[in-house]
């Protein structure tokens, strides 16, 4: 029960990893914040997690709008006067070869909200967080470690996310303020539907195909990343995959290369077909 009453805001609590994190941060007793943009969805989960214990503030926001971060950040302290726990997990995904986007306007939205997004909260959470000596948390992707052809725009936003996170925890060093991020692989979620194609619309049902029986729960994936939170711990890897790939790129680049590409191969075909 480390989070019990530990102030936690939780950016995309809307779904997925995000539901699975408030939901098991409820079970531990934490007074909680939840942002999103589909108030309706937040407000739903916020009625399950106040039947688990815990206490509960909905801030509808943005998170590539910098204005609805630092008023998510203002909703906070206003309700809990103070602020231990940043979970920056908010983010969706972008597919197609760099060659074949029809502008940058893809690259553009990625950016601002798995990017700025994360910096926008963390900005003005900080100051508070300091006060606590409390946790900040990136959520990454093994995209964000291993690229992918077919994915530069969203590599690129959970790349850029891991060098500000890994600088800043450079920065926080001796202050108490311990910042972790989490890589993680393929885990069920609406993150498949969610993703964004060459033409600007979502891939909707057919990204269901996409998650078979193997893939990481995101119950799971959340307790995951709970525990090595509460442990202050620098990242999770998530996966065997993760973890062979990170020692192939230092090993056996082109090994890592050809494995990737076959990945990206066979989804594209699993679930374009
Ligand atoms: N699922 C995977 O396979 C996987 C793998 C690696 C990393 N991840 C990362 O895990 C995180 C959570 O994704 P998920 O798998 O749980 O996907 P998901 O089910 O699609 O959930 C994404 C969450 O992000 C929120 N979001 C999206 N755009 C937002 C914006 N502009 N402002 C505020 N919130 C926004 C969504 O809420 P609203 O639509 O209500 O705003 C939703 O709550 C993401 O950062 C993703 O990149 C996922």
């Amino acid at each position: 029960m480390s989070f019990k009453e530990n102030v936690v805001i939780v950016t995309g609590a809307s779904s997925g990893i995000g539901h699975e994190l408030a939901l098991q941060l409820a079970r531990q007793g934490a007074f909680l914040s939840l942002a999103a943009r589909n108030e309706e969805r937040l407000n739903k989960i916020a009625e399950s997690c106040k039947s688990l214990g815990a206490r509960v503030l909905v801030v509808k926001t943005d998170v590539a709008d910098e204005a609805q971060c630092k008023n998510l950040i203002d909703k906070t302290l206003a309700e809990y006067s103070r602020i231990d726990t940043l979970i920056n997990n908010a983010g969706f995904g972008i597919r197609g070869q760099f060659s074949q986007q029809p502008n940058l306007e893809n690259f553009h939205k990625v950016m601002d909200v798995n990017y700025w997004g994360a910096v926008y909260c963390t900005r003005y959470a900080l100051p508070h967080i300091l006060q606590t000596k409390g946790r900040i948390v990136g959520i990454s992707s093994l995209l964000g470690k291993l690229a992918m052809a077919g994915n530069s725009a969203y590599s690129s936003s959970k790349f850029a996310l891991v060098g500000f996170f890994d600088s800043l925890r450079l920065e926080l060093r001796k202050t108490g303020v311990t910042v972790t991020t989490i890589y993680p692989g393929y885990v069920v979620t609406e993150f498949a539907e969610n993703m964004i194609q060459l033409d600007g619309t979502r891939v909707g049902e057919r990204g269901r195909k996409f998650y078979l029986g193997w893939i990481m729960k995101a119950d799971r994936c959340a307790s995951l990343i709970i525990q090595v939170v509460d442990k202050r711990k620098r990242y999770l890897i998530m996966t065997f995959y993760g973890v062979l790939g990170t020692w192939l790129s230092f090993f056996s680049p082109r090994l890592l290369d050809a494995i990737t590409c076959w990945v990206s191969w066979w989804n594209k075909k699993r679930v374009i077909g």
